[in-house]
């Protein structure tokens, strides 16, 4: 399981409002108490913050808003210490506009660094192509001084590197080594499909539309680019992986980003963003993914993170659905991520219009993490930078901690029991026959069996399993012993029953 954190919202030690490196080292103690194998940190790095940390203006320093590059190590070397390894992210496909390399760049037509940005003549009607930017607008920005325009699939103040020019890559891979050399485990690579691009950055289809580039582009040359950063990371001792945000729909396409066992070890799978939650749109979804994907491509599984509203809020709020989904999440085939918060079952905070400030309106979800049921809950401030997710007086770590029965015990539960199951580890899925409310599979090994059922219904439902079974974890804490029937909205592991 790899769990998500989100720095700026994870615990402030400073007193600014902002959290921080210092904080999530505060913190590990606790991340091992509920059974994290490795963190992904977003990023820290230096940051003009337009995109919160997503425009990075040094890849090879910390934002002093998250301390320094000593604190950095202190992370890295105090969650070793604690079993947990870390992944940084790493942003490969765009810098700030206040990178020293894209003021080059901006700087002259003949700038050393001109060509390591996409900069292009206008056409007549205006844009170089008619490529839409991620956050609304044209991807192209004029730039009078120039008099040419650049390219920037997301905000104007992240214009695309020009992975095309061997000294970008070769600038990029040492960056890679920089993190490497410190020991880190390995990156999340944001929107890794869309380093590689045809030079001629031909028009997309007037079919798409104002379709945003970012969900589309798929160029081959990005293949080749990613076998590159995947040998320099194998060439590191050790265990390292590169999990890619490949942000396609189509998981047939996504499977591509895998290579031959020598591209990306994992790529996200959003599907389940956007799945309702009905037992026959999961069962789908699981169907999607295992035939997709096949044997060779290890699958991701994701219900919230800093981009989307978290799932507890998306799926309507209820204490018993969050339980369920947290079952499902931790027994299906594949990598489950975790957003920091989700194991509290927060919701996302209200955030009133003048308080809001991410360029993509997702403030919601990044909400800072309540640690205490005191006012402050844990944070030296009372005001930091997003308010409080709702009922951060009873969904924080200290009151969930202390109550057995909390949502907070159940993912701890569920992690302990699925690093002792190789079944839930890495066994086959299977998907049974049930109920069309419930949704129920079986995960198996030579040695090894459990079935997971998730009642997605509103009513008790009974289900037939062939067999004698135990209740290895129920999602509602009242029961513990399989009777043939899930209670509404309960999800159960059961384990074979001693004959
Ligand atoms: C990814 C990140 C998102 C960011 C974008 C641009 O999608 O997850 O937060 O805004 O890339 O870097």
């Amino acid at each position: 399981m790899i769990y998500q954190i989100y720095p700026r919202s994870f615990l402030d030690t400073t007193g600014d409002g902002v959290g921080d490196l210092a904080g999530i080292t505060a913190r590990l103690d606790y991340l091992r108490w509920l059974g994290v194998d490795a963190i992904w940190v977003s990023p820290f790095f230096r940051s003009p913050m337009a995109d919160f940390g997503y425009d990075i203006s040094d890849y090879c320093d910390v934002d002093p808003v998250f301390g320094t590059l000593a604190d950095a190590d202190r992370l890295i070397a105090g969650a070793h210490d604690a079993g947990i390894r870390v992944l940084l992210d790493w942003v490969p496909n765009h810098t700030s506009d206040q990178h020293p390399w894209f003021v080059d760049s901006r700087s002259s037509r003949r700038a050393s660094k001109r060509d390591w940005y996409y900069w292009r003549d206008g056409r007549r009607s205006g844009t170089p192509n008619n490529w839409r930017a991620a956050f609304g607008g044209p991807a192209w920005t004029f730039d009078d001084a120039t008099g040419q325009w650049y390219l920037h699939l997301f905000l104007p103040q992240q214009p695309d590197l020009n992975w095309g020019n061997r000294e970008v890559v070769h600038a990029m891979h040492e960056v890679l080594r920089f993190w490497l050399d410190r020991d880190v485990d390995g990156f999340r690579i944001d929107v890794v499909h869309l380093i590689g691009k045809d030079p001629a950055l031909p028009d997309q289809p007037a079919e798409l539309g104002s379709v945003d580039r970012v969900g589309i582009h798929d160029d081959p040359r990005t293949h080749g680019l990613i076998r590159e950063i995947r040998r320099l990371v194998d060439s590191y001792p050790g265990e390292r992986v590169i999990v890619g945000e490949v942000n396609l729909h189509d998981t047939s396409a996504i499977r591509t980003y895998y290579g031959a066992g020598d591209e990306l070890h994992m790529a996200f799978n959003f599907l389940p963003l956007a799945t309702p939650w009905a037992a026959g749109d999961w069962r789908q979804v699981i169907g999607v993914v295992e035939r997709d994907l096949g044997r060779d491509a290890w699958p991701t599984w994701v219900l919230s993170n800093h981009d989307s509203r978290r799932h507890r809020t998306r799926l309507g709020g209820s204490e018993a659905v969050s339980r369920a989904a947290a079952v499902l999440l931790l027994t299906l085939r594949g990598t489950p991520f975790l957003f920091q918060g989700e194991e509290l079952g927060l919701e996302d905070a209200v955030v009133s219009p003048e308080r809001r400030v991410d360029p993509g309106g997702r403030d919601g979800c990044r909400a800072p993490i309540p640690w205490t049921a005191t006012p402050t809950h844990g944070w030296p401030t009372v005001d930091p930078w997003l308010p409080w997710p709702p009922h951060a007086e009873a969904r924080n770590v200290q009151r969930e901690r202390a109550d057995p029965g909390a949502i907070l015990h159940l993912y701890r539960r569920l992690l302990a029991v699925r690093r002792t199951s190789p079944a839930l580890r890495h066994g086959d899925i299977t998907l049974l026959d049930a109920p069309a409310a419930v949704l129920a599979f079986r995960r198996s090994t030579h040695e090894d069996q459990r079935v997971v059922l998730v009642n997605l219904g509103e009513t008790e439902v009974e289900v037939h399993v062939d067999g004698r079974w135990d209740i290895v974890v129920s999602s509602d804490s009242a029961v513990d012993r399989w009777d043939g029937a899930l209670r509404a909205g309960e999800a159960v592991i059961l384990q074979p029953g001693a004959a």
